[in-house]
């Protein structure tokens, strides 16, 4: 267990491993099963050995009282031939604790958005997983500087709806709730898994024009919880669509917010 990583590790190198970021409340992780969960799916994709589960919780005990935030990265570690990857890797494990204060005014008042340029491309293999290399969500993220806008959502190379820039997408239509399926491209969100297991939720293909069709559109990650749409950009930052806060979107949020320990978020 390090806090740092060697120039010649492949997860800096290659981006040959995987990472989790895992709010803490007091030293207790908040869906820590989802997060074990993705990374033996993302051990298992790339085939390096799952790290044993005291090894992870380690840091928790050096956590301070409060929020915070654990970041774990693995790596396949070093060694191998360029891209050829060794045969019998050793992982590194590295991790980093940071307090954090999540947005509360996101929660509340809700979030403008906007589309991104940036198409993903489809890779099924390292579809869901959290893998290190993550250029397509930095250019994504880097489309934007207006701190008015709080995500931007992102599509597949076929123009599908896939999440945003460090989210997950959800909306509700004709009163059904929905979300893009995720075994093309995307992470596959620990909060989104937490949901989909209390609420009855499509995993959907849906082009972008079905968000202007939503009765109630969400934002949401493990770490700031589920920020509900106020305004659609395109992007240009030209409008697309609105939205008045009502107790529809607060409904997803408050399952949201209590997965993650926080606060219901109307005033
Ligand atoms: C691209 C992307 N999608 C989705 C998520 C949501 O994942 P989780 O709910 O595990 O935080 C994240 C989290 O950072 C992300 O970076």
């Amino acid at each position: 267990m390090t806090s740092s990583l060697p120039l010649e590790d492949r997860g800096l190198a290659y981006g040959d491993g995987l990472f989790e970021t895992v709010l803490l409340n007091d030293g207790q992780p908040r869906l820590w099963d989802e997060h074990l969960a993705r990374l033996v799916r993302g051990c298992h994709a790339l085939g390096i050995p799952m790290p044993a589960e005291h090894d992870l919780a380690a840091p928790l005990a050096e956590a301070p009282r409060g929020l915070a935030v654990l970041k774990l990265v693995v790596t396949r570690g070093s060694g191998g031939r360029g891209y050829c990857p060794p045969r019998d890797p050793e992982p590194r494990l590295a991790w980093q604790v940071s307090a954090f204060s999540p947005a509360v005014d996101a929660w509340r008042q809700g979030v403008r958005v906007r589309h991104c340029r940036l198409r993903l491309g489809i890779q099924p293999l390292l579809a869901g997983i959290k893998h290190l290399g993550r250029l397509e969500n930095v250019l994504a993220r880097a489309e934007w500087s207006d701190p008015q806008v709080a995500e931007g959502l992102v599509c597949d190379s076929d123009g599908v709806l896939v999440e945003a820039t460090a989210m997950n997408l959800f909306w509700q239509r004709d009163g059904r709730l929905e979300t893009p399926c995720l075994d093309r491209c995307g992470v596959a969100g620990t909060l989104r898994a937490a949901l989909l297991e209390r609420l009855a939720i499509d995993e959907v293909a849906a082009k972008p024009e079905a968000l202007l069709d939503a009765e109630a559109v969400w934002v949401g990650n493990s770490v700031q919880g589920v920020w509900p749409l106020v305004r659609l950009d395109d992007s240009d930052g030209h409008m697309l669509a609105s939205w008045r806060l009502g107790k529809m979107h607060r409904a997803l949020q408050a399952e949201a917010q209590a997965l993650l320990g926080y606060p219901l978020a109307e005033h």
